[in-house]
């Protein structure tokens, strides 16, 4: 379930054997973990590892690169700018690594986001608890199937990313499927018209969230699904599907992470996109 690639530098060219190797086990499901891949702070920066970074509202501090926008920091001025600065610098480098290393030629970049809170101790609802067994869905904007790939750095200067990798998406969809209600015909008409959700959802997006919510409720599976331990230590950087694959982030403090969006028809093999096993298992179509 990790593929580890020896990559140390931020920019291709890469070796022909080990694109392919990286693009086949990262749509299979694997999470791509670059051991030898720090993100490096500047000096200066140092002082942006403290929690109190963030305005203690939002999980994450996150930027819009496309307007520079920065959301949930508690900084101001000059300061605020240089941690600008540095999630642009990291969401930039991620950018040009995903360009170099895979084929996908249209990729969209979305938000980028700095964590600057220890995760360990944290309360949350059940539901937003991130410290269970999840696949990423966003209640507010609609995928209609299209896939999210996140890119994560560890900058913390001495605690491990702490994740739970579980089983595959299949397996999982197969399990809680037949659990998941039927959708109200008419509420994500009506969702779209009161502006919770950014444009109007698909049947996929919600079995999607239906998915993710009925997976954090069930603590059996919680507690007895097969899962692998995993530690990302510091000064190394994973990539990975996060619709397609089971995680749960237990600890660890200070990542950053890039969203990435791509429609299903750029993959190698869509057929295993989250929303082609779905339709396969319901004998639907779903976006
Ligand atoms: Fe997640």
């Amino acid at each position: 379930m990790i593929e580890e690639l020896p990559i140390a530098d931020w920019r291709g060219p890469y070796d022909t054997g080990l694109k392919a190797r990286a693009l086949a086990a990262l749509e299979a499901g694997s999470v791509l973990y670059f051991p030898k891949l720090p993100f490096r702070l500047l000096e200066a920066e140092g002082e942006f590892l403290d929690a109190r970074v963030a305005d203690g509202k939002a999980k994450n501090i996150s930027l819009d690169h496309t307007s520079g926008k920065m959301q949930a920091s508690s900084l101001t001025g000059e300061r605020a700018a240089r941690l600008a600065a540095m999630i642009e610098r990291f969401g930039a480098s991620a950018a040009a690594l995903v360009h170099d290393l895979l084929p996908y030629r249209d990729v969209e970049r979305a938000r980028t986001s700095f964590r600057p809170v220890q995760v360990k101790g944290r309360s949350y609802s059940r539901i937003s608890d991130d410290r269970l067994l999840h696949i990423d869905a966003f209640p507010s904007r609609p995928m209609h199937g299209r896939r999210i790939l996140r890119f994560f750095a560890n900058v913390a200067p001495n605690s491990p990313r702490h994740w739970h990798v579980g089983q595959p998406f299949e397996e999982f969809a197969k399990a809680f499927l037949p659990r998941v209600g039927p959708h109200l015909p008419g509420k994500s008409w009506l969702y779209d018209k009161l502006g919770v959700t950014r444009g109007k959802r698909s049947l996929y997006d919600e079995l999607m969230l239906s998915l993710h919510d009925a997976g954090k409720l069930d603590s059996d599976f919680q507690s007895g699904s097969p899962h692998q331990d995993v530690r990302f230590a510091p000064g190394t950087c994973w990539l990975v599907f996060t619709d397609q694959v089971l995680h749960a982030a237990l600890g660890g403090e200070f990542a950053l992470e890039q969203t990435f969006h791509l429609d299903i028809d750029q993959m190698a093999a869509p057929e295993r996109a989250p929303l082609r096993v779905l339709e396969r298992l319901s004998g639907k179509t779903l976006a």
